[in-house]
């Protein structure tokens, strides 16, 4: 046994909290295991895990082929970098970019790294294809958005606590509300700058807001007729998380993304992460098709790790596990089931007053103040009934399971959670 497994839990917060920074607010579990839909913590109490790290582990925990594949790759070869070819890198991207129906990708590791791939592909696009004048370029974002920590991405967030004292910040994006087709309009229009509008297609970290039925197809229609670049920000949302292969996608449950059905809209830049490996290994990925990223050169834009063969490997086997296991359908199916129930037990609850969402991305809103810690209660008391969740804000709390469950899990879920809100009703 080594040294670090005779440590005891409280003794293992303790060494975060004294050698790590304190950026997160974790809660008081410690985990050292986990298969599936379940996670173990170090004294061998088991969890549902309803967040699957913000939404990375859609295909479960430690799915055995997207483990293979990274173990067999990491004894062959871990990193060239991009200064030579390897044998899996142009293989994953012809997968890839043939299972999102884009002409090339850009990979990377991060969600956020590959949103600030995207803003650079954007404005180089309309410098050198639109026509805007130098250093005149505006990207229209949303109101609540969150799109990862940089100092670029945090210019245009409004949460003023990832903001605060990290000025100066970067300029040239314009802020709308979300969901406000007209906000779109007026903003598109008021100038000729305009060179891309970044949106998520459900906004996740914000609290699980599903815009209106047509919201996606008319921005997508009003930057066409403007020369505006969509970009869909699917880090959270893409890989079945919302019961298709991309919350973009619709209403269609099938495993690749096309412009076959009547509900697909087609990003010109789509920005994917997190559930691209199963959450095995950090890789992300910028897709788009070649009128547009053909506007990279080398030497403008790159990164040690993205697109290294490990990644690759991974990447393929967590896609490959997503179409052959059916997680769109499984994730569409299973969210009916969990809003259904929700919704049943919220006519007659004091404490949640609303539950909304899309296939396995839902939250529910908790009868309290924003700024109250009662939906850090309730995930407390939810953990100690064997559920992992976490709030989003005071009053909300973000319900994502991994997509591999099946209906019992789910049902016993759900009981779990209604009968542990049942203990926090006045
Ligand atoms: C929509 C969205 N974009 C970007 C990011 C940033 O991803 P990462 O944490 O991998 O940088 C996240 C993370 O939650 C996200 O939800």
């Amino acid at each position: 046994m080594s040294v670090l497994e005779k440590i005891s839990p409280a003794d293992l917060i303790a060494l975060e909290d004294k050698h790590g920074a304190h950026n997160y607010h974790p809660l008081p579990v410690v985990l050292n295991r986990g298969e599936g839909v379940y996670v173990w913590d170090v004294d061998g109490k088991k969890y549902y895990d309803f967040l699957s790290a913000y939404s990375a582990v859609n295909q479960g925990h430690c799915h055995p082929k997207i483990v293979g594949a990274m173990i067999e790759q990491a004894q062959t070869l871990t990193l060239t970098s991009r200064a030579f070819y390897n044998d899996k890198l142009g293989v994953y991207e012809k997968y890839v970019t043939n299972y999102f129906g884009f002409d090339k990708v850009l990979p990377m590791n991060t969600g956020a790294e590959a949103v600030e791939t995207a803003l650079k592909i954007c404005r180089k696009w309309a410098y050198e294809k639109k026509g805007v004048a130098e250093k005149q370029a505006q990207i229209i974002v949303c109101e609540n958005n969150f799109h990862g920590r940089t100092t670029t991405i945090i210019s245009f967030s409004n949460d003023e606590n990832a903001r605060k004292n990290f000025g100066p910040f970067t300029d040239g994006f314009i802020k709308i509300p979300y969901d406000d087709i007209d906000a779109l309009e007026k903003a598109i229009t008021s100038s000729p700058n305009i060179a891309g509008f970044l949106v998520e297609p459900i906004q996740g970290e914000a609290g699980v807001y599903v815009p209106s039925e047509d919201y996606l197809a008319k921005a997508k229609a009003l930057c066409a007729t403007n020369n505006v670049l969509f970009i869909a920000d699917e880090v959270q949302t893409g890989i079945a998380r919302t019961g298709s292969l991309l919350a973009v996608c619709g209403n269609c449950t099938c495993e690749k993304s096309c412009e076959k059905q009547s509900s697909y809209v087609q990003p010109d830049i789509l920005i994917l992460g997190k559930a691209i490996s199963g959450g095995a290994y950090p890789v992300s990925a910028v897709l788009a098709n070649d009128a547009i990223m053909n506007v990279i050169k080398p030497g403008q834009h790159g990164s040690t790790f993205g697109g290294n063969p490990v990644a690759a490997a991974v990447a393929m086997a967590a896609l490959d596990v997503v179409s052959d296991e059916n997680l769109s359908q499984n994730a569409r199916k299973l969210g009916k089931v969990f809003r259904e129930e929700l919704n049943a037990y919220i006519q007659t609850s004091s404490i949640a007053t609303l539950v909304r969402g899309k296939g396995l991305l839902n939250a529910i809103v908790i009868n309290d103040t924003e700024e109250s810690d009662t939906a850090w209660n309730i995930c407390m008391r939810l953990a100690e009934n064997g559920l992992l969740a976490k709030p989003t804000h005071g009053n909300i709390i973000r319900f994502a399971p991994p997509l591999v469950m099946t209906e019992e899990q789910l049902r016993d879920c759900v009981s779990i959670i209604i009968s542990t809100l049942k203990e926090f009703e006045k």
